[in-house]
């Protein structure tokens, strides 16, 4: 199968891409964003006025690109993938793109939040997701029915099963606390579980985990993050 470097995307899809990936909007949408506010845009602009062909090729470039970010840290026999804040799942289309008949898990959040904010927030109360899109989305650009669990983080029970890799780009310790996630990750990791994710204080986690290592800095991003890769729970 050959694949094209474009996603396809269902037709409501570039909203919540859009919403997930500012970065993605165009320089009109964005200033659009600054005159109107945050709630028409979330609300109406997202809806109306996105070019669904751009976007979707605009996000498998950054999805592509992300995957370069972590690709080398995959081992030949990893089988369980979990995402956590994954927005509709354009990175493990990737993953899977490229790594055939893996598991995903994703744990997402099923809502839009009225006024979406990108900043960082201790009571975690910003989504903007939707399970039905994402699941068609997974659909169309070729993972499998049986290869992927979509759970709601407010309302299912999250999976026990030990991963071999966690990603969370742009979620956890972005936008809420990794505390929130810690014990559930310690159930379910291996001292071989890869965690990798997005923060602004690599260091803290070296009180935490036993390996750490930083991968790649966000110096485009607002908040300077850091991708870091870790393992082994202290
Ligand atoms: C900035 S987006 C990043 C999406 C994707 N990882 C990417 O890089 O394009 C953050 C995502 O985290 C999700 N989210 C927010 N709180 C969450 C939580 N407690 N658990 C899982 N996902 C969450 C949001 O719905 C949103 O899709």
């Amino acid at each position: 199968m050959s694949f094209k470097e474009t996603f396809l995307l269902p037709k409501k899809a570039a909203r919540i891409i859009i919403l997930q990936r500012i970065e993605l909007a165009s320089p009109t949408i964005k200033k659009i964003r600054k005159i109107f506010g945050r709630f028409i845009f979330s609300s109406i602009i997202t809806k109306y006025f996105l070019n669904s062909k751009i976007i979707a090729k605009d996000y498998f470039k950054a999805m592509s690109n992300e995957y370069l970010t972590i690709k080398n840290y995959f081992f030949e026999n990893d089988q369980y993938f979990l995402s956590i804040g994954s927005g509709i799942g354009g990175l493990e289309v990737i993953i899977n793109n490229h790594l055939k008949n893996k598991s995903f898990y994703f744990i997402e959040r099923n809502f839009i939040s009225k006024k979406v904010k990108y900043g960082w927030s201790k009571n975690n109360l910003e989504a903007y997701n939707t399970f039905s899109l994402q699941r068609r989305f997974l659909e169309m650009n070729h993972m499998g029915k049986d290869q992927f669990n979509l759970i709601d983080y407010d309302n299912d029970k999250f999976p026990i099963i030990k991963f071999d890799v966690i990603t969370s780009l742009f979620s956890l310790d972005y936008h809420y606390d990794f505390n929130i996630y810690i014990n559930y990750l310690k159930k379910v990791s291996t001292n071989k579980t890869r965690i990798i994710f997005d923060t602004i204080r690599a260091e803290y986690f070296h009180t935490i985990f036993r390996n750490v290592k930083v991968i790649s800095n966000n110096d485009n991003t607002v908040h300077k993050s850091k991708r870091i890769i870790c393992s082994d729970f202290i």
